[in-house]
């Protein structure tokens, strides 16, 4: 598929994320003490790489589950239409339960996977984002924990994506368009 060229200036460097993640899994541990284990639920693909570096800074027993969700396809444009395309291997019910999710954007995706997670009646459920962008909220919704929060730029690196590439990056950078599309 041709694309526009584009370059990616940095935003969050990995040095930053990594520190942010400390002070996140240091609040993770505090809200859920005394829980006998906690379920981490990663939202893929974007997730993998914050919930593989959040789960080995969180000091408790922890069980790692999977669901994919998806909304944008490969555009930059959220379709506003959740669907389900992978769901979680075990049960969550009477569980605590941890969501992992990489960016709120519109917040259609975050509201609808929560809904769901919740007619399953797990114990505790809360959310954790790495990064949150405000300013184009269309539902209600916030996660229980943020990384960073971002203006509204299109962004990649660190298990985000545009159009699958880029989710290699150790940082978090904006996609900066420097040309026109190519035939
Ligand atoms: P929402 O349903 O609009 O909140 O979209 C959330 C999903 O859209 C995220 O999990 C990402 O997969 C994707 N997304 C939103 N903003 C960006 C971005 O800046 N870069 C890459 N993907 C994004
Ligand atoms: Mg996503």
């Amino acid at each position: 598929m041709p694309h526009r060229p584009y370059v990616i200036d940095q935003m969050i460097s990995a040095k930053t994320i990594a520190a942010r993640i400390e002070d996140l899994a240091r609040e993770i541990e505090q809200a859920y003490k005394g829980c006998e284990k906690l379920i981490v639920i990663g939202l893929l693909r974007g997730s993998f790489v914050f919930i593989a570096d959040l789960v080995r800074e969180i000091d408790m027993n922890i069980e790692v589950d999977f669901m994919e969700a998806t909304s944008y396809g490969d555009s930059m444009e959220s379709s506003r239409e959740v669907r389900i395309l992978k769901d979680l291997r075990g049960k969550i019910r009477g569980k605590d339960v941890l969501l992992v999710e990489d960016i709120v954007d519109t917040g259609f995706t975050l509201k609808h996977v929560l809904a769901l997670l919740q007619t399953r009646n797990p114990r505790r459920l809360e959310t954790i984002a790495l990064l949150d962008k405000p300013s184009r909220r269309e539902v209600d919704i916030k996660a229980t924990w943020t990384g960073f929060e971002i203006p509204d730029e299109f962004v990649v690196g660190y298990g985000i994506d545009f159009a699958q590439r880029n989710r290699n990056l150790a940082y978090i950078g904006k996609v900066r368009f420097t040309g026109e599309e190519a035939e």
